[in-house]
């Protein structure tokens, strides 16, 4: 009764294109606090949650275009959930470094989006550069790393705080370390946005985490397949038969 009320009204009010497309994006967004994502500080999982997002118009839904609806399985980690935390470890990341002009080093190209909210909040004399790495072409697991972009900041006696998207099995992590130790900075931080503990090989860890997440293969807010999903707004789980119908894993790059 209430389902063909809503279509009813929305039909009426956006047509019944518009209608169908938010009732999809309905049923694909969950509720605040996913069961299977958490901050990274415990303390702060007893905080009392925010409101769902409004998904009450188009202008207000995620903006997925309708050729990918299908791609994306759920939002993982809404926008207003990514806007809140990143806030909070701004503010960590202000008190740790204060004093002293910092040096940002950012991991193309998933760290797009985080880096871009990070660093607008972050109230420090700072400067910012950015290095890249990639894997050997394709199908090439990530041990196999080259550098396609080397800093241009001389980083020697200065403090760093070292952003990436995700930190997966790690061995990304450990290969820009070594490098960037051998620079000889007077410290060295990591901040991610994801942290995918189940599946790490290396010996690492992040100082700074945005959220724990369990081993999906999540797009979007920077993060991609196949250089796609970059520009959704929130984090999604990516629907398998998208890297089925590509016929190789996420985990393969
Ligand atoms: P690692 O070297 O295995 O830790 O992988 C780190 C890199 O793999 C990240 O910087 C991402 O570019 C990519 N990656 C790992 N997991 C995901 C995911 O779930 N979605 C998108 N990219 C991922
Ligand atoms: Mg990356």
């Amino acid at each position: 009764m209430f389902a063909q009320y809503i279509i009813r009204e929305m039909a009426g009010v956006f047509g019944l294109a518009s209608a169908a497309r938010c009732l999809i994006l309905l049923c694909m967004e969950k509720p605040d606090r996913p069961a299977n994502v958490s901050d990274a500080k415990s303390s702060e999982r007893t905080r009392r949650p925010e409101p769902a997002p409004e998904m009450t118009g188009d202008r207000k839904s995620p903006h997925v275009d309708i050729r990918w609806l299908k791609d994306i399985e759920r939002v993982l980690i809404t926008e207003q959930q990514l806007a809140r935390r990143i806030s909070e470890m701004t503010q960590a990341i202000q008190r740790d470094f204060s004093g002293r002009e910092m040096v940002v080093v950012s991991v193309l190209s998933g760290t797009v989006m985080f880096l871009a909210d990070l660093i607008r909040h972050l109230n420090l004399p700072m400067r910012l550069d950015f290095i890249g790495v990639s894997s050997y072409g394709a199908g090439t697991e990530s041990g196999d790393l080259v550098f396609t972009k080397e800093l241009r900041i001389d980083v020697k006696h200065r403090d760093v705080l070292l952003v990436d998207d995700i930190l997966d099995t790690g061995k990304t992590m450990s290969r820009v370390l070594e490098k960037l130790k051998a620079l000889r900075p007077r410290k060295v931080r990591t901040c991610v946005l994801l942290n995918k503990a189940a599946r790490r090989v290396e010996n690492v860890k992040a100082d700074y985490i945005g959220f724990e997440i369990p081993d999906y293969f999540v797009v979007g807010y920077g993060l991609d397949f196949a250089e796609r999903y970059r520009n959704l707004p929130f984090v999604g789980v990516l629907h398998e038969h998208v890297f089925k119908e590509a016929q190789k894993s996420p985990y393969r790059k």
